[in-house]
């Protein structure tokens, strides 16, 4: 049998290992010891093969930004993230906002990551971002899926013909719609934002992805009506919420009684760890909250729970690089989920459970899969997590569209001969 590539003596994330895996007209063909081929071959010599990494939340409009007019966010609120991005947004070009997402999916393809879903600013009438980032969705899709969510970052009130922009957008090829209920002027308002945004998108068959909650104030409460609209319109397992940190200081006997709630109403949750441990508590003197929704409770009442990066160098969040094994080790760390099962779930919680929150399937590496995946210089997701390591192919739809050598240090020490150094 010829295949388009074979990737021999592979280890798999569920703990297999010696495996082939055969690559054919861009899909997975099989997977077994010991295949033959007189095709290419790629010898992963026991090391990781695993899904690619999927970023299910960012906002690819504002990365790489940080420092635009001179201007940085001093206090690390969200608040002042805002303002910021209120002050430079107007006057950022089309070939700006080319540059920055151009440059922003390099760096994040070379980290193994072959998904994103992009919230996209539609607050200035003019839509330009909006249009931009669209029209870069369709020059990256060999390498990179960009889906786009339709964001009134200011707020879905902010302006009386916001709906229209919210189509427009999806008439664009948006495929998500997006709100930020806990900024409205008033509760009342922020509730009758999801709900005017949920019946767009049931209207049009859309997803949707609300910042929702993303505050320390125990009485953000606005998940509350995400679930009675996803219920009500039959959007179950098409809505997620999106940083739910109020859930981090709510009562335990309401976010119980919550958590119950959103799995039943099959709601996904995205957290952003880094960028939250960054923005919340800002307003605590000690003990300061971390400020995360409650991760392992909310996956072991059966919510899939996705990890991301959020922001990149821009007005929310002054570092990062793309890289989703970062996100997971801080992850690991913030939410408590360093025992064995626990770092394979931060592990799956940058792979496959995104991949399923934006319905790009999610099962893994099986025939049938597209043949999208990444080796790693690492020998299973946890020792991938531990070194962040380095992600030495990256091959999508059976080609290799990247490789990164592994760093060899060598030492020079009194005494010893010069070895590499071990990880
Ligand atoms: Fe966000």
């Amino acid at each position: 049998m010829t295949f388009d590539l074979v990737i021999r003596n592979a280890a798999l994330p569920d703990g297999r290992t010696g495996q082939d895996i055969a690559l054919k007209d861009a899909k997975i063909a099989e997977i077994a010891p010991g295949l033959a081929t007189d095709g290419p071959v790629i010898d992963a010599k026991g090391q990781l093969v695993s899904p690619p990494f999927v970023d299910a939340h960012f906002h690819i409009d504002a990365t790489l930004s940080l420092g635009t007019d001179g201007l940085y966010n001093e206090s690390g609120t969200l608040a002042e993230g805002i303002s910021l991005w209120r002050r430079i947004s107007p006057g950022l070009t089309a070939e700006d906002y080319r540059d920055r997402a151009l440059r922003y999916c390099d760096m994040a393809v070379s980290k193994g990551v072959q998904a994103i879903r992009s919230h996209v600013d539609i607050t200035n009438p003019d839509m330009l971002a909006a249009e931009v980032i669209a029209e870069i969705r369709r020059e990256v899709a060999p390498y990179l899926d960009l889906q786009l969510v339709a964001f009134p970052q200011m707020g879905f009130h902010s302006r009386p013909d916001m709906a229209d922009s919210v189509r427009k957008a999806l008439d664009m090829g948006f495929e998500v719609v997006g709100g930020i209920p806990h900024l409205e002027p008033t509760a009342e308002l922020g509730r009758s934002s999801i709900t005017a945004l949920c019946e767009i998108a049931a209207e049009r068959g859309a997803m949707v992805d609300m910042h929702c909650d993303e505050n320390d104030d125990p009485n953000s409460r606005m998940i509350e009506t995400l679930i009675y609209e996803t219920r009500r319109l039959d959007l179950q397992g098409r809505v997620t919420g999106s940083h739910l940190t109020s859930m981090h200081s709510m009562d335990n006997f309401y976010a119980n009684r919550l958590i119950g709630m959103m799995a039943d109403s099959g709601l996904h949750v995205m957290a952003n760890p880094p960028a939250n441990l960054h923005l919340q508590a800002r307003f605590d003197t000690y003990p300061k909250r971390r400020g995360l929704t409650r991760v392992p409770e909310l996956r072991a009442a059966g919510c899939v729970v996705g990890f991301a990066q959020d922001s990149v160098l821009d007005p929310w969040y002054p570092l990062g690089h793309g890289d989703l094994l970062d996100v997971a080790w801080i992850a690991a760390h913030a939410c408590h989920m360093t025992d064995r099962a626990g770092l394979r779930g931060c592990f799956d919680a940058v792979t496959t459970d995104p991949a399923r929150i934006m319905g790009l399937g999610g099962d893994g590496l099986v025939p049938g899969a597209p043949a999208n995946l990444v080796l790693l210089d690492a020998t299973d997701p946890i020792d991938a997590i531990r070194t962040r390591a380095t992600r030495t192919h990256v091959i999508r739809r059976g080609k290799l569209i990247c490789e990164t050598a592994p760093p060899a240090p060598k030492l020079s020490l009194d005494g010893r001969p010069d070895t590499p150094a071990r990880h």
